[in-house]
C-alpha cells in the first residue's frame, strides 16, 4: 500500500480545513466570491491552498476568521487561473518566508514573478508529501492541468479539489488507486456547470464506487449540481463555503 499509515497515527494529528474563499457564504462574517482558497492546519504545519481572486475579500476573511497570515508556511497552487491565483503576489510580500509548490505547467512569465520574489518555489508533478499525511498530488488532466491535495485523516482520504477542470469523478478514481484506499471526503470545486441531473448522477455512482462518504461542494460545482447532489446525497451532503470549518 502506498504512504501507509495506521488510525491510530492519523488520530494524533487531528486536520482542520477552512474555507477562506469561495462562491458560497457559510458564516456571516466572511463574504463570498467567484473563486477558492482553503487553510489546512495540522500540528505545527499551515499550508494555503490557492489564493482567490480579490484581494480586499481574501483579506476581509482571514482578518475575519482570525488566521494570522505569518503562521501560514506554505502555498500550493493548483492552476494559472485568476479565481486561484488572484492573491499571490500580496501573499508573498505580507509573508517572504513561505514555500511555494507551483504547478508544472504554470506560464513561465509567472513563475518568473513568482521565483522573482525570492520565496523558495517548487515544482512539482507527481504526488508528495509536503506536511504529515497531507500530500499534493501533482496535476491531474490534460487540457486544464490541476493539482489537488489528498490528506489522510482518521475518516480516511480527504480530497480538496481546487476546481475540478480534470473530472471530479476522474480525480477521486486516480486518488483511491494512488493510495489504495476509498476516499472518504471530496471537498471544493466540482465544475460541474451545465451538466445535466443524469451526468451528476453518473458523478455520485462514481463517487459511490470509490467509497466516498460525504461531500462538500462550492466554489464552480454549478448551482444545478449542487441542488441534485443535496437531493441525492441528503446529510452526506455537507454545506460548505467561506467560514466553514471541517475537523477530522
Ligand atoms: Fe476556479
Amino acid at each position: 500500500m502506498f504512504f501507509g499509515i495506521s488510525k491510530i497515527e492519523a488520530q494524533q494529528q487531528p486536520v482542520t480545513i477552512t474555507v477562506l474563499y469561495d462562491n458560497y457564504q457559510f458564516s456571516d462574517s466572511t463574504i463570498s466570491d467567484f473563486g477558492f482558497a482553503c487553510l489546512i492546519i495540522r500540528e505545527n504545519d499551515t499550508i494555503l491552498f490557492d489564493t482567490g481572486s480579490q484581494k480586499d475579500i481574501l483579506f476581509h476573511n482571514l482578518n475575519a476568521l482570525n488566521v494570522d497570515l505569518s503562521t501560514i508556511q506554505t502555498l500550493v497552487i493548483s492552476h494559472h487561473h485568476g479565481d486561484h491565483v488572484g492573491n499571490i503576489f500580496p501573499l508573498i510580500e505580507a509573508n517572504p518566508d513561505i514555500q511555494v509548490f507551483l504547478p508544472s505547467t504554470l506560464d513561465g512569465n509567472f513563475r518568473g514573478m513568482v521565483e522573482s520574489y525570492k520565496v523558495r518555489t517548487e515544482i512539482e508533478r507527481n504526488f508528495r508529501e509536503i506536511a504529515y499525511q497531507v500530500f499534493i498530488t501533482g496535476e491531474m488532466g490534460f487540457q486544464i492541468p490541476e493539482q489537488s491535495i489528498v490528506i489522510k485523516t482518521e475518516k480516511g482520504l480527504v480530497l480538496i479539489s481546487a476546481c475540478g477542470h480534470p473530472g471530479i469523478d476522474r480525480m477521486v478514481r486516480k486518488v483511491s488507486r494512488k493510495f489504495d484506499e476509498k476516499v472518504y471526503m471530496v471537498i471544493g470545486g466540482f465544475h460541474l456547470e451545465d451538466y445535466s441531473d443524469k451526468e451528476i448522477d453518473a458523478i455520485t455512482e462514481t463517487f459511490r464506487e470509490f467509497g466516498v462518504e460525504k461531500i462538500a461542494p462550492g466554489h464552480c460545482t454549478g448551482q444545478q449540481a449542487m441542488d441534485r447532489f443535496r437531493q441525492t446525497w441528503h446529510h452526506n451532503f455537507i454545506r460548505s463555503g467561506t467560514g466553514k470549518v471541517f475537523e477530522f
